[in-house]
């Protein structure tokens, strides 16, 4: 009975993975990519958002994460592991950006 209840408990979970689609699967990453997550610099969709902003000899200055809703799988792929002077460097397989690409093009359209 006890082995029962563990393969139904089990069953359930694995199963419930299974309903999580692409999009959401690339939005929970887009949250939490094992990292700082993106939506903080480049907004909840992202279409860019501000970073930080200062005065620079009385002007005022902006530091923005650009938009990147039609970037490429290539320049994705390219800008999440080479290192940025404000972005972080992340370590995500090849499925993860491709989650995270499919969430953004669902986005940009
Ligand atoms: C601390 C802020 C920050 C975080 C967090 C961050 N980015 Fe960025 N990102 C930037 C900035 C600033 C740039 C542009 C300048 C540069 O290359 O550093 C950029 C550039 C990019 C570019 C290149 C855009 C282009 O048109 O050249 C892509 C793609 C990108 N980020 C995707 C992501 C993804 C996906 C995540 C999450 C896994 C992420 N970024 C997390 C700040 C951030």
């Amino acid at each position: 009975m006890k082995y029962l209840l563990t393969l139904v408990i089990c069953s359930t979970i694995l199963g419930a993975e299974s309903f999580i689609t692409e999009g959401e699967y690339g939005e929970m990453l887009y949250n939490n990519p094992r990292g700082i997550g993106c939506v903080h610099c480049h907004g909840k969709d992202g279409s860019g958002a501000l970073i930080a902003a200062y005065k620079e000899e009385g002007k005022r200055v902006e530091l923005r994460g650009p938009d990147i809703r039609k970037v490429s799988l290539k320049k994705l792929k390219k800008s999440l592991t080479k290192r940025h002077r404000v972005m972080p460097t992340y370590f995500l397989t090849d499925k993860e950006i491709k989650a995270l690409f499919y969430y953004l093009h669902q986005k940009g359209e």
